[in-house]
């Protein structure tokens, strides 16, 4: 059977790099093994490497400090190559990819909010501090305008569910992990039908 390489980026604590890691990393899917080929991550402090350690997973880590957009992109781009993923997956990998970079991989990306809401950084705070009666999640393709590409899935909660701050932020990441690894199987669906098409 052939393996279908991914890559996951992240920038932080990396629970949703391991969560992706431990659901989809060997699982058969559509006649192929997928495979996470690599991580990469741009913060050398960040926790998730030593997530990445405990898994086995090769981790490139790739600073993007002092460096322009496009010498931190040409890096990444040199790390990946040996391993040539057939799709990058972000995963709270926090600086923004240009086309630079996207003309090179498709890439995936998950948001702490019922997009087109909250775009940004602050998502998570913006949504709890809304009137909203519902917040959840999304996952999308990245495009080169930043949380705006087509959305691939989403979930959503009752706001009623989570009264304080601490218990919406763990139910957006429950869902969170929920919600992504079967969202990458479907935008795999998406870009094998469209291959077929083309
Ligand atoms: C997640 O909430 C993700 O949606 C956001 O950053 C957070 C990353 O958390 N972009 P972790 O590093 O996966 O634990």
């Amino acid at each position: 059977m052939q393996d279908f390489p991914l890559a996951i980026f992240f920038s932080g604590n990396g629970s949703n790099m391991q969560n992706l890691y431990e659901k989809l990393h060997h699982k058969e899917f559509m006649g192929m093994r997928l495979c996470v080929c690599a991580v990469l991550c741009n913060n050398e402090n960040a926790f998730g490497i030593e997530r990445a350690k405990a898994l086995g997973a090769p981790c490139l880590v790739v600073s993007h400090r002092h460096k322009t957009r496009q010498e931190f992109e040409t890096q990444i781009l040199q790390a990946l190559a040996p391993f040539a993923p057939k799709l990058c997956i972000l995963a709270g990998f926090m600086r923004i990819l240009s086309p630079l970079f996207l003309q090179h991989y498709a890439a995936i990306n998950i948001h702490p909010s019922i997009l087109p809401l909250f775009k940004g950084a602050n998502a998570i705070v913006e949504s709890f501090e809304s009137p909203m009666k519902v917040a959840g999640v999304s996952v999308h393709w990245v495009s080169k305008e930043l949380d705006s590409g087509a959305i691939i899935d989403q979930a959503a909660f009752h706001r009623k569910e989570t009264p304080t701050f601490e218990s919406f932020e763990q139910k957006i990441h429950a869902l969170e992990y929920d919600l992504y690894p079967n969202a990458v199987l479907q935008a795999l669906k998406q870009s094998f039908l469209k291959a077929d098409m083309e």
